[in-house]
This record gives structure tokens, sequence and C-alpha cells, in this order.
């Protein structure tokens, strides 16, 4: 059963999943998008068409699927449609990235280079620990979560549905980010965040 990289905007990070599925060894299909034609060379990935297109062969023959964009909500959107649709969905998790074996992973989720995942966290469906980041021993994260490169989660963090934490963000103990939540990069969260504010700072405060 071979896995679909689904590129849904500019390809970038679809790039970046293909890398990661490729160095860990994972049967490729392909990729397919969302709009006409490739959006750029995924490196020697083959393009199989629109998603729409190829998707009830792909899902009869077996395929898995991930979503790769960086945007949660299209993110969401897409791989919720998929699941509807009857498509299994794949994990990516880059052979450089350190995945404690007590964690729980949910599929559609891909864990990048130098990204380390603690003991006993749990990861919901379609989430992104990007490159370089941690979420640290006992965090949840809910479906669609973005992780970015160089983001820190200290131990038992709980982060809602479609959070976002910034580029080298850093998150203390225990606290809580509610869902669609946005921590600008290189924050320092000290406090909980309400559902959808965006914080930003040293400490950071609501902007
Ligand atoms: C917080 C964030 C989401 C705000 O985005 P935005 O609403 O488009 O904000 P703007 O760029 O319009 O900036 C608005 C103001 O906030 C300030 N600001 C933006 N991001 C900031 C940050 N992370 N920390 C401190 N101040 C920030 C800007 O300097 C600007 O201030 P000014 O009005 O005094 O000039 C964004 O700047 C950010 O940090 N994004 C994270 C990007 C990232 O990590 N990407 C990783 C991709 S993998």
């Amino acid at each position: 059963m071979a896995v679909i990289i689904v590129s849904a905007s500019t390809g970038q990070h679809a790039a970046v999943v293909y890398e990661a599925a490729i160095l860990a060894g994972l049967p490729l299909a392909g990729y397919v998008t969302v709009t006409d034609g490739p959006p750029m060379s995924l490196l020697d990935c083959r393009w199989l068409g629109r998603l729409d297109a190829v998707l009830a062969a792909d899902v009869a023959s077996g395929h898995q699927f991930i979503v790769a964009c960086g945007s949660n909500a299209l993110r969401r959107t897409l791989t919720l449609s998929l699941q509807e649709a009857g498509a299994s969905l794949a994990t990516v998790a880059h052979p450089a990235a350190i995945l404690s074996p007590s964690a729980t992973i949910a599929p559609g989720s891909a864990i990048l280079a130098g990204a380390i995942v603690g003991p006993r966290a749990v990861l919901g469906r379609g989430v992104i620990v990007n490159h370089a980041a941690s979420v640290d021993h006992d965090c949840r994260l809910g479906d669609f979560a973005h992780i970015a490169p160089g983001a820190r989660l200290a131990g038992s963090v709980q982060a809602g549905a479609g959070v976002f934490v910034g580029l080298n963000a850093a998150v203390l103990p225990g606290l809580r980010i509610g869902a669609d939540a946005i921590v600008g990069a290189g924050a320092v969260v000290t406090h909980d965040v309400p559902p959808g504010v965006t914080v930003v700072g040293i400490p950071s405060r609501p902007r």
C-alpha cells in the first residue's frame, strides 16, 4: 500500500514531507495537487493529477494519503474530506526525528527532521511537528496543530485543535493553548492562551 502526498498550496511543505517520507523508506505512489498542474517540482516525485480526479480510484486501490500544507485550516478541510471519501491517512516521521515509544501520534501527521516527541505525548490527526521542534512529555496536541521549526513545548502543555506555535517560540510547562490560537515567532508563553487569540513577545501578550 503506497502513500500519496497531497500538495495543497505552493508545494513547499509537500517537498519537505516528500523528502521525509523517502528517507523514512515509505513506498510512495506520487503526489496530487488540489489545483490544475503541479505547483512545483517535488524532486523526482511523480505527479498523479488533481486530487478530485484521482481520489476515487486511489482510495479504491488502498493508497494512504497525507495532506502536506502548512495552513492548519486547509490541512483540516482536505484531510476531513479525504476521510469522508473513505481514504486512510499516512503518518510520516523523518528518520532523524526522535519519537518516544510511549507517544501516540494520530494518522495524517508529519514529524520532521530533528523534531522530538516525548514520552506519553498524544498528538491528534494531521499535526505537524516541524524541523527541530520539540513536544515534551505528556503534551497533548489537538487535530491539525502545527508546531513550527525550533518551537518548544515544555512538559504537559495542552494545545487545542488548529493551534499554531511559531518559529522558536517556547511554551512553559502545563499551560493550555486554546483551539486555533496563534503563538508568534519567538514568543515565550507564560500564561494560558484563550482560544483564537494571537500572542507575541516575551513574556507573551495578546496582540
Ligand atoms: C504573530 C504573527 C502570526 C502575526 O502575523 P500578522 O498578523 O500578519 O502580523 P504583522 O506582520 O502584520 O505584524 C503586526 C505587528 O506585530 C508585530 N509582530 C509580528 N509578529 C511578531 C512576533 N512574532 N513577535 C513580536 N511582534 C510581532 C509586527 O512587528 C507588527 O508590529 P508594528 O505594527 O509595530 O509594526 C506572525 O508575525 C508570526 O509570528 N508568525 C509566525 C511565522 C512562523 O513561525 N512561520 C513558520 C512557518 S513553518
